[in-house]
């Protein structure tokens, strides 16, 4: 099954400003409009110094507007017709003196004068403006921009980085725009509802890896992709999120802190001391049971032996159930990666562990997959994600699972 289109049906206004990252802006409407956004592009006239109306206009599929003159809209009103039913202003990138005019309340260009014209409704936004600055370090630094960054916050403008990095001009500092991935990834997540907004939620994920000499280990096929998933749409949730993975090769969701271990007993050395500060534990991760007992000092050598050697194993700690034994715990979400008897199995776990959710999934089916099914298994009832059976991506299914724990948390908060 693919995955749904992440801005299907949304309506972006994209304006752009004087900048050289006018060339990664190309690239973002690409991306926008691949992600199911209709991308109605506004450029000031200092951007058409840095990219084309033209080149923008080919790759949003509409003319672009750049003037508040504009006799092409029958009411000769684009500053007001141009964010009516819109879902989002972005402005990217913002220069800063874009931003020192959204903090005036100026309105003697298209693009100022339509952020002043966006509806209000009791002082909300109805029509979200987020900016995205871009500029030289210096100017990022300088007590006037600071200044009119913290106005346009205080007055319900979402700042998009800015990042950190080798700049166009050559020096190296804060005031790079984010790259085009991440601002799709920030106004995805900005469309999601906050329900865990002021929460701390803390999740493993991947396989644990348990050496035997210095080059060979057991490990297992669990990819981490749900895990990475869930600590995604905890953080779209508005959570902060620590994430502590097991050895895998994914990228780590934007926002979430991510501490990288290999074995069980790592992964329980940096679970343990954080798990109480925590108010929500997902433990997605498929931890290794066993380890061997010794670990070979240099390479395991045939040297022309005949027979194989053995190994004895030993007992890894079970992480969830010493989480769940703490004093100061967490909600404890478990995870149950089973081969048969999913339900029956899930409740035993749920139990044996003493913890208040349980997510089911069979994982010879899921593993490294890029959908799953969840039976989703408490003390008192059981029901499959996606409702009605079947299966869905994992980014769909961690979000309903975020929803699923935001009700249990916070009784009737959605
Ligand atoms: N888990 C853990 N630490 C372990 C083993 C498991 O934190 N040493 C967690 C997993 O992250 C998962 C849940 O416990 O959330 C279930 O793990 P699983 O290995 O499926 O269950 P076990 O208790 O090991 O039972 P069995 O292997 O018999 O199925």
């Amino acid at each position: 099954m693919s995955a749904p289109l992440e801005l299907d049906g949304k309506r972006v206004l994209l304006g752009l400003t004087g900048g050289i990252a006018c060339y990664k802006s190309a690239e973002l409407v690409r991306l926008l409009t691949k992600a199911g956004a209709e991308v109605q592009v506004v450029m000031s006239e200092a951007a058409q110094e840095f990219i084309t109306a033209v080149t923008m206009q080919a790759l949003s599929g509409r003319p672009v507007v750049t003037s508040a003159w504009d006799d092409r809209e029958p009411n000769n009103m684009a500053h007001i017709n141009l964010t009516r039913g819109t879902d989002a202003i972005v402005i990217a990138p913002a220069s800063a003196d874009c931003i020192a005019r959204l903090a005036q309340g100026r309105a003697d260009d298209l693009l100022s004068l339509l952020c002043l014209a966006r509806p209000w409704t009791a002082g909300e936004a109805r029509c979200p403006l987020l900016v995205a600055p871009a500029m030289n370090r210096e100017m990022w630094a300088h007590p006037a921009t600071q200044r009119n960054v913290a106005q346009i916050v205080a007055d319900g403008a979402v700042l998009l980085g800015p990042g950190h990095g080798d700049q166009a001009c050559g020096e190296i500092g804060d005031g790079r725009m984010l790259e085009p991935a991440e601002l799709l990834d920030d106004l995805i997540a900005f469309f999601q509802p906050k329900l865990l907004l002021g929460r701390t939620v803390l999740v493993t994920a991947g396989p644990t890896f348990e050496a035997i000499d210095p080059v060979r280990g057991i490990t297992n096929l669990s990819s981490g992709k749900m895990g990475f998933a869930i600590a995604r749409a905890a953080r779209e949730a508005g959570a902060e999120v620590t994430l502590v993975a097991g050895p895998v090769d994914l990228p780590t969701p934007r926002g979430v802190r991510r501490i990288d271990v290999r074995s069980a007993r790592q992964m329980h050395d940096a679970v343990l001391p954080l798990a109480s500060g925590h108010d929500v534990f997902v433990a997605t991760a498929a931890v290794a049971d066993w380890r061997p007992a010794t670990l070979a000092e240099h390479k395991i050598k045939k040297d022309g032996k005949k027979l194989a050697p053995t190994f004895e194993l030993t007992e890894n700690p079970d992480i969830l159930a010493a989480v769940a034994a703490l004093p100061l715990r967490p909600y404890c979400v478990g995870f149950a990666a089973e081969s048969e008897q999913l339900l029956v199995h899930a409740r035993a776990k749920l139990e044996r562990k003493g913890i208040p959710l349980i997510v089911g999934n069979l994982g010879p089916a899921t593993f490294g997959r890029d959908d799953n099914a969840l039976l989703l298994v408490d003390a008192q009832t059981h029901r499959e994600l996606p409702e009605g059976g079947g299966t869905a991506d994992k980014l769909s299914l961690a979000r309903l699972l975020v929803r699923e724990i935001a009700l249990r948390i916070v009784p009737h908060s959605v």
